[in-house]
This record gives C-alpha cells, sequence and structure tokens, in this order.
C-alpha cells in the first residue's frame, strides 16, 4: 500500500482517484489560507487572521475537510502529520487572538511559522499517487 523508491525517499500513499482531486484541492486551499492569514496579520487583523486559521486548517476544519474519510487511507505517520497541522493552526488562532489585545505580532508570526513547519514535515515524508 505505501511503499518509496531509491529517487525519492517520500513514501507514496494510494488513495481513490476522487479522494485524491479532493485532497489536492484542499492543499491548495491550505496555501490560500496562508497567504490570507500573513495579509491579515501585515495589516493587524489578528481576529480576522485567527478566525481563518481556526476555519480552514484548525481543528474546526476537520469536518470540512473530510478527514475521516481521508484518514483511513493514511499511514499513522501521515495522520500524525495532519492532526499535527490542525493542532498548530488552533493553537496559533489562540495566539493571535490574544495579539488583537496584546499586539504581540512577534509571537503570532512565530506561532504561524510552526504552522507551516506541519506542512513542510508531511511535504517531506509523504506523496500521494
Ligand atoms: C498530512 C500531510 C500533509 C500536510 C499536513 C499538508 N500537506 Fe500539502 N500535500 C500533502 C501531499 C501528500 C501532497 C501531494 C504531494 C505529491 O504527491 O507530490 C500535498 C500537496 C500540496 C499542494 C499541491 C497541490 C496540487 O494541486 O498539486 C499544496 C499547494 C499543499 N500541499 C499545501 C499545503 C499547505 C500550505 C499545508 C500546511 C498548511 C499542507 N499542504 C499540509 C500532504 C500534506
Amino acid at each position: 500500500m505505501a511503499h518509496s523508491q531509491a529517487d525519492d525517499p517520500r513514501v507514496m500513499v494510494r488513495f481513490p482517484d476522487m479522494l485524491r482531486a479532493h485532497t489536492l484541492a484542499n492543499m491548495r486551499d491550505h496555501l490560500l489560507a496562508l497567504a490570507e492569514i500573513q495579509d491579515q496579520l501585515a495589516r493587524g487583523a489578528f481576529d480576522k487572521a485567527s478566525d481563518i486559521a481556526e476555519q480552514r486548517l484548525g481543528m474546526s476544519s476537520l469536518g470540512l475537510h473530510g478527514a475521516h474519510d481521508v484518514a483511513q487511507f493514511m499511514p499513522q505517520g501521515m495522520q500524525a502529520a495532519g492532526t499535527a497541522m490542525h493542532r498548530s493552526a488552533s493553537q496559533f488562532a489562540i495566539v493571535a487572538k490574544d495579539a488583537s489585545v496584546t499586539g504581540d505580532l512577534k509571537g503570532s508570526v512565530a506561532a504561524l511559522a510552526r504552522v507551516t513547519q506541519t506542512c513542510v514535515a508531511c511535504h517531506a515524508a509523504y506523496r500521494i499517487q
């Protein structure tokens, strides 16, 4: 079910075609969400940045992404990487919400970097058929 090749250390994970297309579309929305979050941070709109993170990437996005359907095709490590992303996005949402009072831009950017690191970690380890 899952294997890697000599020239590409990433583990290949097989998804049914429809689920693969759906997952990649979600991924493109993840990237769009990151761009929107950065834009809102730059404007000092911490509340908006927080809401985008929670709804599109955080624990609240699990139903939206059909995470339950997809998870059954993922090796354990990939599931864990997905959970790490949702958790870190919800943590960012809390930091950014606090920043709407404290104005802590640095803390928000650092929390956002931790979200991006979870994208990088999963991409380094897995690809999908
Ligand atoms: C649980 C694993 C996982 C996480 C977490 C993850 N991705 Fe992905 N993403 C993948 C896989 C697997 C692919 C397909 C790569 C391949 O087959 O070469 C992918 C592909 C993509 C693509 C390409 C979509 C396309 O149309 O080809 C984008 C953009 C992307 N991810 C953005 C993100 C962003 C931004 C994040 C973090 C907010 C993220 N991903 C988090 C696993 C993940």
